[in-house]
């Protein structure tokens, strides 16, 4: 009789938190990475937001507790956040039938969303963007899901294919859920226009799909309500909807592990039952959330002075990702690198995908040391004005071959 064992067969480092191992590794000096998905600034940093530092500030101050929270977390946080991203005014709001609850970062909402989902026997299929942020698929499928996928962008990987993306979610069957990208598309940066927002609004009702909308960048793409308002175009009356947000980004939070969910119900009677399940999927998880993240992005939130100024410091996020794309784009031209570059300049949020095959990418990273995920997946903030022309060389070498 052979003993259980844990060390059977290793399991392959993740996508891209291997990447950033082995870019760690590399001993080259001039070597390049813009595979991590979280922002930078010029330095190369990514520092604590000058408005968490104040909020943190104020809750030492106040000197709270740590006593354990509720499931679902601070009542006042949970309708702050509500509030950013539907509107307090929104008629989902006012009636009651909205109800956000607070999770470990947006992979946490997106855990809970999937564990209610199956708890609750509400969906059994979920279709998902093709490509799609590498950890959607794993983790739909370990929730129990039968996961698949939609076209999304036409062969150039820059411009949304409306009629391939629409024509598979037409054989989605009633019930399966369909994972939208709310704003800033992850790896592609292409989002849908108005016009298809309210084509997809509109097959989801006809063909009774239930949405669920990762929101992990509202804000990096040209706004707070800009970001939002494709999502809201899915909230129509009586209608159900979920919302995963993350404040990683948004807020710079990535190791406090702070988002929400938020349940979207027909009526507030709805809403309240669908909050008792979502309780229970945290219960039998991680039994309640962690505090402090939850504090400061309240803290910041609930203060006019303080949240004017996260504001701004979120506009300067945004705006340097924008100059960069301005940057890449005039740098991949002006080396006459085959291809049209220019929709990089308009695409929204963090990632930029040049569309490169896995021979070009090992290139870049064998023979140039610089660090793309794959289909040259790119984090924009990456750029510095020190970095960008080594790069574009890179590039321009691998794709003229
Ligand atoms: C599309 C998308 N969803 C969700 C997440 C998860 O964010 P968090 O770090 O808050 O769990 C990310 C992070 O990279 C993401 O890109």
């Amino acid at each position: 009789m052979s003993l259980p064992s844990f060390s059977r067969v290793p399991a392959p480092p993740d996508a891209i938190l291997g990447l950033t191992e082995a870019f760690k590794a590399d001993p080259r000096p001039n070597k390049i990475s813009l595979a991590a998905g979280v922002f930078v600034d010029e330095a190369g940093r990514t520092p604590v937001l000058e408005t968490v530092i104040e909020a943190e500030r104020r809750l030492a101050a106040a000197a709270g507790t740590k006593l354990y929270r509720p499931i679902d977390g601070e009542q006042a946080y949970r309708d702050l956040v509500r509030d950013l991203v539907l509107g307090a005014g929104h008629e989902a709001v006012t009636s009651g039938r909205a109800v956000a609850t607070q999770t470990p970062g947006g992979t946490g909402g997106l855990r809970v969303a999937a564990d209610f989902l199956r708890q609750t026997g509400s969906g059994v299929t979920l279709w998902m963007s093709e490509p799609t942020w590498p950890n959607h698929p794993q983790m739909f499928a370990a929730a129990g899901f039968r996961v698949r996928t939609y076209p999304y962008t036409d062969e150039t990987g820059r411009r949304i294919d409306e009629a391939a993306m629409l024509g598979a979610l037409s054989d989605a069957a009633p019930g399966d859920v369909v994972l939208l990208h709310g704003a800033c598309h992850n790896p592609t940066g292409v989002d849908p226009s108005p016009e298809l927002w309210r084509r997809i609004g509109d097959l989801i009702a006809e063909r009774g799909l239930l949405p669920l909308v990762d929101l992990a960048y509202q804000g990096f793409g040209d706004g707070l309500a800009e970001d939002a308002a494709g999502l809201m175009e899915l909230v129509r009356p009586g209608a159900e909807l979920l919302v995963s947000t993350s404040f990683s980004k948004t807020f710079s939070l990535y190791a406090e592990r702070v988002g929400a969910l938020i349940v979207i119900a027909r009526d507030a009677a709805a809403a309240a039952s669908a909050q008792s399940h979502v309780k229970i999927a945290i219960r039998v998880n991680y039994s309640n959330p962690p505090a402090h993240g939850a504090d400061i992005v309240r803290t910041i939130l609930a203060d006019a002075d303080l949240r004017a100024r996260w504001e701004v410091e979120l506009a300067a996020m945004r705006n340097r990702i924008k100059s960069n794309r301005a940057a890449l784009v005039a740098a991949l031209e002006s080396r006459s690198i085959p291809g049209d570059w220019s929709g990089i300049a308009t695409q929204r949020g963090m990632f930029a995908l040049l569309g490169l095959s896995a021979a070009q990418v090992a290139r870049l990273k064998d023979e140039f040391a610089v660090y793309v995920v794959g289909r040259g997946r790119i984090n924009v903030a990456g750029l510095t004005a020190a970095n960008l022309d080594p790069f574009a060389d890179a590039v321009a070498a691998v794709i003229k071959g």
